[in-house]
């Protein structure tokens, strides 16, 4: 018991690390939450125009989420039940930083580097989705909530039912995230990778 929460907590802590926020704030380009979406990920960090800054917020913060994995890991020997659970707190963490109020971000680069270093095969077949589903709508919602749908049925195939478990829980959690994301889909109203929005 002692292991898991130590695993949920590191876990929540390193997730909990606003990558995006702390960068765009140190290249001054203000509150990354007033800009575009107001999400502090990748997407919206490529928003601002900074394309290096956008892909550092997408490996830290996939980064993180894989050392929350890789760390319980090596602690625990690989036993199974406290990766996963620590990459679960890892995208929680993100999602609902407490330095922030609880309100974060929607987990996806976390989701993707927590479920790669937990499984290399899923994080390969979640980061093709990705890159499928956004070759082909210019969408990076769209290719995050295929990812995301698909992720439970990776992890089945190529890890195993608990994986397939924690998968589902970032698949739903990530879903609630992209609840803003999914209306304007629907409405037709979803930017496409590139373009700058100044509001939501
Ligand atoms: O990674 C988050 C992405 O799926 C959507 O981001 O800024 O378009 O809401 P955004």
């Amino acid at each position: 018991v002692l292991t898991l929460a130590l695993a949920a907590i590191g876990g929540y802590l390193l997730g909990s690390v606003p990558f995006g926020l702390v960068l765009t704030r140190a290249a001054g380009l203000g509150d990354i939450r007033t800009i575009g979406s107001g999400n502090i990920g990748a997407t919206n960090v490529l928003r601002t125009g900074h394309k290096g800054l956008a892909l550092a917020t997408l490996l830290l913060d996939g980064g993180k989420g894989a050392i929350a994995v890789g760390l319980a890991a090596l602690l625990t020997d690989g036993a199974s039940h406290p990766i996963l659970l620590a990459g679960f707190a890892a995208v929680l963490g993100h999602n609902y930083p407490v330095w922030l109020g609880f309100k974060g971000g929607k987990g996806v680069a976390t989701t993707l580097g927590t479920l790669a270093a937990a499984s290399w095969p899923v994080g390969i077949a979640c980061g093709l989705t990705w890159l499928v589903v956004a070759a082909v709508f210019r969408i990076s919602s769209a290719a995050a909530l295929a990812a995301l749908a698909l992720a439970p049925l990776y992890a089945w195939y190529f890890a195993g039912p608990a994986a397939a478990v924690m998968a589902l829980g970032l698949a739903a959690m990530g879903f609630h995230r992209h609840h803003a994301n999914i209306a304007r889909l629907l409405k037709g109203e979803e930017p496409r990778i590139g373009a700058s929005r100044k509001s939501s």
